[in-house]
Formats: C-alpha cells, sequence, structure tokens
C-alpha cells in the first residue's frame, strides 16, 4: 500500500508541476493579516544603493494547501532563510517556483499545511535601489549650500510596484495592517505612513538606527510608503478635520517659496472633504513629500503623499494661473483619495475608474468651494466633455470598466480615460439623483466599506437604497461603464400635436463602417422656453436599453410650437442630441435675439456648437446650418462658449489643406475682430484686475486673433514689445505677446530670446520661451532649437521639447517641419517621455501626414518603437476619419463658410 500511495503522490506532484497554477490572481486560499516590515536603507555610497530586509506577514490559511503564493520581483531571497511555522510547528519549504510572467514567488511546502488562523510566515529579502521611479527607488538633487549631491530613496508602488520591494500579496483586495521599521543613518530621516514610535541604535552597525513606525490600519500594499532621505521639513499645519491632522511639508530649503501654495492648501482640502463626505479622516499626521523624480504627478500614500517636484511647485509671477489650478486639483485629488481608495478600495484593478472617477470630481467640487473665484470646476468639464465626445466617437476607445491581467494592462488602465469619464460619469450621477440623495448615498458607501475593498456593483446597490429612483440603478450605470461610446440622441417633434419621438444609435465619427447595436439607459429631461429650468437635471423619462424608439410621446409640460426645446440640461449626462430642423432653428434664433440666450445654459450653449459640428462632419446636419449656429456669438461674453468653439475651429482648421486654408481664415479673423475689440488693450492696467475666466477669455482671443494673422492683434503685441512692458502684462498673455513677436521678428529677436532662455534656471519660464521660440518662420532656427533642446543634459531643458514642438504644430508654417522632427527622433522622445505626452504628440502630427505615402512611413518609421507603436492604431483611425472628411465633407464646410466672407 505504502508504495502503491507514494506512486500516486508523485504522480499528483508531476501533474502539478506540468499544469502550474496559470491564474494572474492569486490563489484564494491564504490571507494575510498584518505585515511586519523591517527595511535597512544603504545610501551613503552612490555606487551601491540598495536595501535589505525582512518581513513577517501573519497569515490565515483558509484551505489546505501545499504551497504559498504570492508576488516578488527582482529580490534576492534565499530558499534556506524562509520560515513558515504556526504556534506548534515549522513547516519545511521544499522548493522555491518563479513564474515570471506574474511576479509569482512560490513556495512549495514539504508536507501539507491545515487551515488555520496563526501562520507566520518570515522571509529575508534584499535588493537594489531602483532607478526607475518604481518599487523602492533612489532619486538625487543637488545641495544648494554644499554643492553636494544627496541621494534619498521612496517608494512607488502603485499599482502593482510593491513586489519590487518585498514579498507581499500585492493586490487590492488582499488588505491587512502593517507596521514598517526602518534603518537608516543617522544623517538621514526616515518616514512612513504612520507617526514615529521611537528610533534605537542599530544592534552592530555604526552610526545606523532602527526607527519603528506606529501599525497603519488595514490597508492594500499599493498604499504603503517610506521614504529616507535628507529634505527639510517646513511649514507645519494642522488640519481642521476632527483628528487636526499635523501636516508636514519634506522638501529642498531653495523651494520653500515654490510649495507654499501645496502647504497651504492641502490641510484645507482634507477639512473639507471631511465635512462632505462626514467620515473622519483616521490619521493624526500626513508627510508630504516633494520628490525630485515621480513616475506620476502625485500618489496618495496613506498618510505619505508624494508629489513630482517639477509638476508640482507654483511660482506665481512665471506661471500662469491655469497651471496653478490643475496643480490645486491634483491636491484635491490626492486627498480625495483617502475616502475614495485608501478607505473604500477597489476589489481589483478592473474597477480603477472607482477610484479615480470620484477622486478627480470630488476634486472639483473641492476646488469649487475653497476658490469659488476660480470657476474651475464647470470650466474643467467644459473641456472634458469636448474631449471625451471626440475620442469616444472612434472605435479605438475602450469601457472604463475592463477586464485586466497583467501588470502592464493594470499599468495602461491609468490612462486619461479612466479619470475623465470615470468623473463625467459620477458627474452625471450626481446630477441625476440631484443634491440630497446623492451625497446621501456616498456617504453610505463610504461609512459601510471603510476598510473594505468592493467593486462598482457596491456604488450602484447603496446609490440605489438612497435615493427613490423608480429604475434599476445596476442596469442603468452598467451601461455607461461596460461599454465604451456613447450615445446620439435624436429628438423629433410634431407641431401639431405637441409631442415628439425619440430614438438612439452609437454616435460614430465614420458611421458608414462601424454599425453597432449598442444601447444605453438614457435619462431624458426637457427644457421648454417658456420655462428654461436648468437646474432641473433629474430624469422626467427613460430611454431604455433594449428599446427602439419612443414615438410620439407627449412630455410632462406640452411644448408649444414656437417655442424651442432642449434635452440635456447642464449637459448632465454623457450623450449628444440632435433635433429637427425646426426646433434647431429656434434654438438659433433664441441665442441670436433673446436676452439672456433664453436662459439657455453656457455649458448647453457650448455643447449645442459641438453638437452641430459634430453632426455636419458626419452628414447628419448641413454645415449651413452650423455655421448660422456661430451667427449668435458676437453677442457671447462667457469664457465656455468661446472656449469650446475656437478648440472646435482649430481642429477644423488643422485638417484643411494649405491651399484650401485661406478663405477659413479670413472667416477667423471676421469672427475674432469683434471679440479682440472688446478686450482690453494689452497696455491697459485693468487686464491685471481680471477674473480668471475673463482673463483666460483674454488670452484665448489672443492667441488666436494672432494665429489667424489679425492686424490689430499684432499691432497690439508690438505695442507692449519691451522687456519691462512685457513683464507688466499677467503671466498668462506674456506667452501669447512673445510667440506673435517671435513670429514677426528676424533673427536677432530669437537670437536674444534664445539666451535668455539659456540663461534662465526657472522652469515655468524657460517653458513659456521654449513655447515662443516655437513660433519662429524660420525652419532653420526652429529646427537647429529642436535638436538643442532633445541634446540638452539637463532634464528641465530637454523637456521644454514638448512646449516648443507643440508651438510649431499649432501654426501651419511651422507643422510640417515640426512633424518630420517628431517622426525622425522618434527613438530619443520615446526614452524622455511618457506614454500619454507621446500618445499627445503623435495625435498632433497625425493632420499633416496626407497621403498614402506618408502613412506608409509612418508606419514604418514607428515600428518598435513602444510608446509610439501603442496608440498607432488610435492615429491611424483618426487619420482615416480626417481623409473621409476631406473627400466627403470639406466642400460643404467651405461652401457654407463661404457666405460669411
Ligand atoms: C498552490 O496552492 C493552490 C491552492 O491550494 C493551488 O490552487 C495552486 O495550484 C498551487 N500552486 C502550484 C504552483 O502548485
Ligand atoms: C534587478 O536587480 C538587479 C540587482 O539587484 C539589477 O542589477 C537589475 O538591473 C534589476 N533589474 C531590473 C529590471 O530592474
Ligand atoms: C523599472 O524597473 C522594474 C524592475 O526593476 C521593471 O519591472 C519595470 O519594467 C521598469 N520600468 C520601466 C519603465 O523601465
Ligand atoms: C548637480 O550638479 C552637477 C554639477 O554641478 C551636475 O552635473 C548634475 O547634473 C547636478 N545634478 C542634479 C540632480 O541637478
Ligand atoms: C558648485 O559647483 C559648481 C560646479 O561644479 C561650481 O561652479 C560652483 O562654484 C560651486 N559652488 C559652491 C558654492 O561651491
Ligand atoms: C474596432 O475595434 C475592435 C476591437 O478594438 C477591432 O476588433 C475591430 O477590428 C475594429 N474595427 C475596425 C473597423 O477597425
Ligand atoms: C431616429 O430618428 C430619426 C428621425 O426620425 C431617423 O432619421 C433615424 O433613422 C432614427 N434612427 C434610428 C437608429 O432609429
Ligand atoms: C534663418 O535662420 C538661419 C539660422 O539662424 C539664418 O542663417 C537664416 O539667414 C535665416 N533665414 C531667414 C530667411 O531669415
Ligand atoms: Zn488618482
Amino acid at each position: 500500500m505504502r508504495g502503491l500511495a507514494s506512486l500516486v503522490q508523485v504522480l499528483l506532484l508531476l501533474l502539478a508541476a506540468v499544469a502550474g497554477y496559470e491564474h494572474y490572481r492569486l490563489p484564494e486560499v491564504i490571507e494575510p493579516q498584518h505585515y511586519e516590515l523591517s527595511v535597512l536603507t544603504h545610501l551613503e555610497d552612490a555606487a551601491e544603493l540598495r536595501f535589505e530586509g525582512l518581513v513577517r506577514i501573519s497569515l490565515r490559511i483558509l484551505e489546505p494547501t501545499k504551497n504559498i503564493t504570492l508576488h516578488a520581483k527582482n529580490l534576492s531571497i534565499a530558499q534556506q532563510d524562509i520560515r513558515l511555522s504556526d504556534k506548534d510547528n515549522a513547516y519545511a519549504i521544499s522548493r522555491v517556483q518563479i513564474i515570471d510572467k506574474y511576479d509569482y514567488f512560490i513556495m512549495h511546502l514539504a508536507n501539507v499545511v491545515p487551515s488555520g488562523e496563526d501562520y507566520e510566515l518570515s522571509i529575508p529579502f534584499s535588493g537594489e535601489l531602483n532607478s526607475n521611479t518604481t518599487g523602492y527607488y533612489w532619486s538625487s538633487y543637488n545641495d544648494t549650500v554644499t554643492n553636494e549631491t544627496r541621494y534619498l530613496a521612496v517608494t512607488q508602488f502603485s499599482p502593482t510596484f510593491a513586489r519590487l520591494a518585498f514579498p507581499c500579496f500585492d493586490e487590492p483586495a488582499l488588505k491587512a495592517t502593517f507596521q514598517v521599521k526602518l534603518g537608516l543613518h543617522k544623517s538621514f530621516t526616515g518616514i512612513s505612513n504612520t507617526p514615529l514610535i521611537e528610533c534605537k541604535l542599530h544592534e552592530q552597525l555604526i552610526d545606523y538606527n532602527w526607527c519603528t513606525y506606529e501599525p497603519l490600519l488595514r490597508t492594500s500594499t499599493y498604499l504603503v510608503g517610506y521614504a529616507v532621505h535628507n529634505l527639510s521639513s517646513t511649514g507645519v499645519q494642522y488640519s481642521k478635520n476632527s483628528l487636526r491632522t499635523r501636516f508636514s511639508s519634506w522638501l529642498q530649503p531653495q523651494l520653500t517659496k515654490e510649495a507654499q501654495f501645496l502647504i497651504n492648501f492641502a490641510p484645507q482640502a482634507l477639512s473639507y472633504l471631511e465635512n462632505l463626505l462626514q467620515y473622519d479622516f483616521p490619521l493624526r499626521k500626513v508627510d508630504q513629500l516633494v520628490v525630485p523624480t515621480h513616475k506620476f504627478t502625485a500618489m496618495e500614500n496613506w498618510g505619505m503623499t508624494t508629489f513630482n517636484q517639477a509638476r508640482m511647485l507654483h511660482n506665481d509671477a512665471e506661471q500662469p494661473l491655469q497651471e496653478k489650478q490643475s496643480k490645486a486639483s491634483t491636491v484635491a485629488h490626492e486627498y480625495a483619495h483617502q475616502w475614495f481608495g485608501n478607505l473604500v478600495t477597489m476589489h481589483w484593478w478592473s474597477d480603477l475608474w472607482l477610484k479615480e472617477g470620484p477622486s478627480t470630481y470630488f476634486a472639483y467640487l473641492t476646488l469649487d468651494a475653497l476658490m469659488p473665484a476660480w470657476k474651475f470646476g464647470e470650466y474643467t468639464i467644459a473641456k472634458q466633455l469636448q474631449h471625451f465626445f471626440k475620442r469616444d466617437a472612434l472605435n479605438e476607445t475602450r469601457a472604463i470598466w475592463r477586464e485586466v491581467a497583467q501588470p502592464a494592462e493594470i499599468l495602461e488602465q491609468f490612462g486619461d480615460y479612466v479619470y475623465e469619464k470615470g468623473a463625467l460619469t459620477m458627474r452625471m450621477l450626481h446630477k441625476l439623483l440631484g443634491e440630497q440623495q446623492f451625497f446621501k448615498g456616498i456617504r453610505a458607501y463610504i461609512a459601510q466599506n471603510v476598510y473594505k475593498s468592493v467593486g462598482q456593483a457596491e456604488l450602484w446597490r447603496i446609490m440605489q437604497e438612497s435615493s427613490d429612483l423608480g429604475v434599476d440603478l445596476t442596469e442603468i450605470m452598467n451601461s455607461w461603464t461596460l461599454q465604451h461610446g456613447y450615445p446620439l440622441v435624436t429628438v423629433t417633434r410634431d407641431y401639431a400635436t405637441g409631442s415628439v419621438s425619440i430614438n438612439q444609435t452609437r454616435f460614430w465619427l465614420q458611421p458608414a463602417e462601424y454599425e453597432s447595436s449598442n444601447c444605453w439607459w438614457i435619462p431624458l429631461s426637457f427644457v421648454l422656453q417658456s420655462r428654461p429650468q436648468f437646474e432641473q437635471t433629474q430624469a422626467q423619462l427613460w430611454l431604455k436599453c433594449p428599446q427602439a424608439a419612443l414615438l410620439d410621446i407627449s412630455l410632462p409640460q406640452r411644448a408649444l410650437p414656437t417655442e424651442w426645446l432642449l434635452l440635456n440640461p447642464q449637459v448632465s449626462s454623457i450623450y449628444r442630441v440632435n433635433y429637427d430642423a425646426n426646433n434647431w432653428r429656434l434654438l438659433i434664433k433664441a441665442l441670436k435675439s433673446s436676452a439672456n440666450f433664453g436662459g439657455i445654459h453656457a455649458l448647453n450653449r457650448a455643447q449645442l456648437m459641438d453638437d452641430l459640428f459634430a453632426l455636419a462632419a458626419t452628414n447628419a446636419q448641413s454645415y449651413e446650418l452650423a455655421f448660422s449656429l456661430l451667427e449668435y456669438l458676437p453677442r457671447e461674453r462667457e469664457l465656455l462658449p468661446w472656449s469650446t468653439v475656437l478648440a472646435l475651429l482649430e481642429s477644423l482648421q488643422q485638417l484643411l489643406p494649405v491651399e484650401q486654408s485661406t478663405q477659413f481664415k479670413h472667416f477667423m479673423q471676421q469672427l475674432l475682430t469683434p471679440l479682440l475689440a472688446r478686450c482690453h488693450k494689452l497696455n491697459d492696467a485693468a487686464l491685471s484686475q481680471l477674473s480668471s475666466q475673463q482673463l483666460e477669455l483674454h488670452r484665448l482671443a489672443y492667441a488666436q486673433a494672432c494665429r489667424y494673422g489679425l492686424a490689430a492683434c499684432q499691432e497690439q503685441t508690438q505695442l507692449v514689445s519691451a522687456n519691462d512692458e512685457l513683464m507688466q502684462l499677467p503671466v498668462e498673455l506674456r506667452g501669447v505677446v512673445y510667440c506673435s513677436l517671435i513670429e514677426q521678428g528676424n533673427e536677432l529677436q530669437f537670437e536674444q530670446l534664445l539666451q535668455r532662455f539659456q540663461q534662465s534656471s526657472q522652469v515655468g519660464q524657460q517653458r513659456l520661451w521654449a513655447s515662443a521660440l516655437g513660433c519662429s518662420r524660420n525652419h532653420t532656427q526652429l529646427l537647429q532649437f529642436l535638436d538643442y533642446l532633445l541634446q540638452a543634459s539637463k532634464a528641465t531643458t530637454s523637456s521644454c521639447y514638448l512646449q516648443a514642438v507643440t508651438s510649431a504644430l499649432r501654426h501651419q508654417y511651422a507643422a510640417v517641419p515640426a512633424t518630420n522632427h517628431i517622426l525622425q527622433h522618434a527613438l530619443e522622445l520615446d526614452n524622455k517621455f511618457s506614454p500619454a505626452q507621446i500618445k499627445q504628440l503623435l495625435l498632433s502630427t497625425i493632420g499633416n501626414l496626407h497621403s498614402e505615402a506618408d502613412k506608409a512611413t509612418l508606419q514604418q518609421q514607428l515600428k518598435g518603437i513602444k510608446k509610439f507603436e501603442q496608440p498607432l492604431q488610435l492615429a491611424l483611425e483618426t487619420r482615416a476619419v480626417h481623409q473621409d472628411w476631406l473627400l466627403q465633407r470639406s466642400e460643404n464646410m467651405l461652401q457654407a463658410l463661404a457666405k460669411y466672407i
């Protein structure tokens, strides 16, 4: 019997070895409860930046098992030093197996281990500090006092990099408590998620300490953080939240002034959010670490947020207010994560939007509450809507909820589509449920799920419970989060009966090629001219899914044949609307002649233009109708509609070949002349008193007017061309003036500005000048400058390539050489810039590649260059849409436009 038994065992072993464990999720038989993590960091020798550590994990084993599988990547671990024990026994490890594909580290046990509570697994490990901003990585800076290079070590664990720093169960749902102990030379400071308890001398290493931090509440591995550094602590502040959380900010001392905004704003954002969400922030301290290098803009580690120095510091005198606003929004976003993500965590990375969407949206709410004069939320929503509607009209898009497995796929989830559509989806929920029910639901969602992990279904469940919605919220919201794209809703009125017919279809920019049967649950709320209530955003009716159409339905309020009807007030839901031609004319008439535009909300005024131009591009309406809508613009005073229409006209212009663009230019000059005439002159002191919205409108007006060569604009810029006059201008307008001066100027003026660029050490200033130098009409000069930037050894200088080349791409006279420069240097750019930056560059070049030969060259040149290849399909699809438009629609557009010039 015995012999037989062992034969069976051998067979089983063989089977296991052959079958292996081929799944990207860890086996569900083990749960970590608590980690005790000790890490000793060596920073004293720049040639040997490394760490060694010991992790002791308390485990619960749910089912008898013969292996322990966890994550570890690029760590040295000696099998003989690993220990597994419970109170009574030690369990021998027979073999260690590594599966690179999933970063698995598998410890096969000599015998089956029974299920139980009190196991302890202890693993010593060591590794080199990473140089590429992931895991436990090193960074450096020059100490301005001693002139020495300083090294520091800091963690970036999100999404899947904790496994590079210590062996762990690196999945967000496997939450545990953590206690960190850092070993470090006494000349350094150590910080972690929680307050320091004490430091003791290292038992052997001279001048080294062991510092122990308080245990951290149950959390996911990606939120753990620690750092060893010589940065200075500055501006300690206490937040007004219930625990009076102590905020310390760590940075190079000479940067204090530029970090002041971050230092002041963070505790305010935290206490505002605590009030709004009505769940107390549970930590007594927060350390904010401003690091010289960072994989992202910022990271929300619990109690230890990290910020990218280059992207977060701010200098009011040199950088536009818009940049400050977006930095403030990042700060608020990170602190919103303390609830959305840190307290309530998504179960798996497929649900990433569940932390990024709400954090992005709640950051807008925070800014609107704390900085009301900025009106940041609405303006940002308007820009995001325009971006979303354009991008999600292509085939190359994804649902925000998406199956993800490999680390590379997980990282890809952090694309703007998840943040942006995630935020728009949260806003939709807010507008749909109304103020009271939305916050009731959100608060319940947090209170009921703290220290747990959830999927989006849980959010829908609780929001449903908290509302009196008569429809199934899960079904509704799944139709928006589980599929890509968005619907076009078509409204046809029967003017005799007052009834309407409504149907939906997916909106494609290229309708012929892709048919789809997608449908959405669409909330319908109507506004009538006689009752222009744009605050009423709750659904009056639903267009269901599937449902072919609503035919001849009567509205809650009957529409008179002479009044306009509008669907989707405030664009609270993310769909486009088409109306019958008569209703469009009624809307246009009101915009052109009614006082206050008939009460039509600024977001809708912007959206009407965006929709109608998209409909004209796809031949669902005519360009005659679209341009007649623009006739109302001379009356428009607000930023939102102008910024939308100027962006959409600029992208139209960029589609036109040079030969056809003269007419367009004349049209734009006519459109911009009255707008510019209403703006303050550039030497008018009143400019510095403008609200941030009006200042942005001035910037847009001047930038576009100069770009289209309006003499009135160029005269203005000449007026302030002397340096001290220029420095009097609000910084927002300085860039426009520099660009126009360089465009009109000669070689000498270029050289002068170039010199100032080279001598400046202020990043904000450098970006502004790089952007201006990119406006040069002299190709030789431009290309020399681009080469110079790419070759610059200083990272802040070479990153100005983006500003310079983007400027050039926006000017017809420089777009082709700039495009060629990008494609010829693709390999270098691939090394220097992030995937998002490369994607943006590629998409901006695509409009300049018209011929089939260009397309072939493009594919050839970019072969094997990773960050370019990834968005290549999207770029090619965009290009195909452009080509199609040129063939099918550009003539109609030019004819319609001809009437106005
Ligand atoms: C480890 O154990 C789990 C659960 O018992 C099992 O599903 C998995 O296949 C094992 N892994 C290997 C590589 O044998
Ligand atoms: C892995 O670590 C070794 C030394 O610990 C290092 O030389 C190597 O560059 C690391 N590999 C990667 C991909 O970071
Ligand atoms: C950074 O290094 C880690 C391993 O050390 C590796 O897994 C990762 O792919 C690297 N990332 C980049 C962007 O090179
Ligand atoms: C520090 O200064 C040295 C010499 O002045 C320079 O070569 C190096 O690039 C600087 N390092 C950083 C991180 O700025
Ligand atoms: C710092 O180093 C740079 C270049 O290595 C040198 O030009 C400068 O004089 C040094 N400054 C001080 C204060 O030592
Ligand atoms: C649209 O995208 C899907 C998957 O992303 C792809 O399989 C399909 O071929 C695309 N359709 C066209 C016409 O390119
Ligand atoms: C929707 O209604 C419009 C107007 O009646 C019609 O032209 C269109 O074909 C309909 N679309 C669908 C998908 O039924
Ligand atoms: C363009 O710039 C180059 C290099 O500075 C210069 O040699 C050339 O004369 C300039 N061309 C014109 C037309 O100004
Ligand atoms: Zn985030």
